[in-house]
């Protein structure tokens, strides 16, 4: 199953989400995960401790320009079932260009290999996100429920989404949306509240609370469960796989 974690803001918990999702599934559901980071940062690469600055590796960007084949740029964490497709911000260059059929020569055969696949992406709306989600089975959106503009980019995400469906991609639907850096502000408690009504069946149970762990890991180059596996955002996420497990079987 090939996952977007869009939304059309930055700083919402997309990468952190990307990171750690995937290393829950493999962790507690024995799965093989793939994440596609589809963003020029390479903030979900830095998650997993390849460095968007290193050219070391071989990143995304040179599949979807042909230069390598697709296996080429996949690296397993820790010799585990959970793999990282890197980018660099070489990748921009693609933002403006049509690259569909690649995005597909990549996805396709790796969807024969993986369970889940998720595709980390920009903040911004462009060509990186219409693509992705052109191409996939579904999409999770983070809210960052500690800041009221995002909902603005909640309801955006989901136009975007709506006439995505309706114009090219009829199978993708929304896994769910997310709330992250939950704490028990006010503003969060309002968001919150606000999602719960706007989108009952949508929202999942397991809101991701703010967690310095987590903020540390992800620079860190460690997934949350080797960083700190007791921590809360270790236990946020192992509920989150569970309840993503639940929602697609
Ligand atoms: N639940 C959380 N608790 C604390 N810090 C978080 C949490 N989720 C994300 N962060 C931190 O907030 C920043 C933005 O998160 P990130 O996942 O990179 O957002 P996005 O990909 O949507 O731009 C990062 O420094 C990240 O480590
Ligand atoms: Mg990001």
């Amino acid at each position: 199953m090939i996952v977007s974690v869009c939304i059309e803001k930055g700083g919402t918990g997309k990468s952190q989400t990307a990171v750690n999702l995937s290393a829950a599934l493999v962790k507690f559901c024995k799965l093989k995960v793939l994440v596609v980071d589809l963003d020029p940062q390479g903030t979900a690469s830095l998650g997993f401790g390849i460095s968007p600055l290193s050219t070391n590796t071989h990143a995304i960007h040179e599949v979807l320009s042909g230069e390598i084949q697709p296996h080429e740029s996949v690296y397993a964490y820790n010799e585990s079932e959970l793999c990282i497709m890197p980018a660099r911000h070489e990748l921009a260059l693609f933002g403006s260009q049509e690259f569909s059929e690649q995005l597909a020569g990549i996805l396709n055969p790796m969807s024969q290999v993986f369970d889940f696949i998720f595709i980390d992406l920009p903040p911004t709306l462009g060509n990186f996100t219409t693509t992705a989600l052109s191409l996939s089975d579904a999409a999770i959106i983070p809210v960052n429920a500690g800041s009221s503009v995002c909902i603005i980019a909640l309801l955006s995400q989901m136009r975007t989404i709506q006439s995505i469906q309706e114009a090219v991609n009829s199978k993708l639907r929304v896994l769910g949306i997310l709330g992250c850096m939950v704490n028990n502000t006010r503003i969060c408690t309002e968001v919150i509240s606000w999602m719960e009504e706007e989108y009952p069946e949508l929202l999942f149970q397991t809101k991701i609370r703010h967690n310095i762990k987590l903020a540390e890991s992800l620079g860190l180059g460690e997934p949350i469960f080797d960083y700190s596996p007791d921590s809360y955002g270790a236990l946020d996420y192992k509920s989150l796989a569970l309840e993503v497990m639940g929602r697609v079987s």
